[in-house]
């Protein structure tokens, strides 16, 4: 099974742990869309987009590549990171429901946050994401292509 991540992250580094705690362990191809703006995916089996959250949206270089290289029908899934901790998948998947993608999950966490006042108190989420929060997304992954190859 060929799989990719396409991820941004810019803040600390947070959501490139997650998505190479899980290219450790398995074969992905890690992609950075701050870097590649163009890509052939469509051989492609499974897709993941993964970003930092920023004013509660993907990375826009992550929505700029989805929107420029996602082909039609792929399954794809989201991983986030954010203050929050919440699943911020909605907006994203807005912005590729035109390419009717088969939508497999998101996996999300805490991740260590020191935008604007939140510096002053030395941030917040301070380690994370963690030991547990990895386990957790090669879990979440796991779980993916065991469901995918059933
Ligand atoms: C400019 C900026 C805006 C942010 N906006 C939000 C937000 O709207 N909601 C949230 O939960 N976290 C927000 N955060 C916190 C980040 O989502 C969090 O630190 C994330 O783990 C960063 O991931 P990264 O290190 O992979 O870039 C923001 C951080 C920055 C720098």
């Amino acid at each position: 099974m060929k799989v990719c991540i396409v991820y941004a992250s810019t803040h600390h580094g947070n959501t490139r742990k997650v998505v190479e705690a899980i290219a450790g362990e398995y074969e992905v191809e890690l992609i950075d869309a701050t870097e590649v703006k163009e890509r052939d995916l469509k051989d492609y089996d499974m897709i993941g987009f993964a970003s930092g959250i920023y004013a509660a949206q993907f990375h826009q270089s992550v929505l700029n590549f989805a929107s420029v290289n996602l082909p039609r029908s792929k399954k794809v899934f989201c991983i986030m990171t954010s203050a929050m901790g919440k699943d911020f998948s909605k907006g994203f998947l807005k912005t590729i429901e035109n390419r009717e993608p088969e939508y497999l999950g998101s996996y999300y966490c805490t991740g260590y946050n020191t935008f604007g006042p939140f510096k002053l108190v030395g941030g917040t989420g301070k380690g994370h994401p963690d030991e547990t929060d990895l386990r957790k997304a090669v879990r979440f992954y796991e779980k993916l292509i065991r469901t995918d190859e059933e």
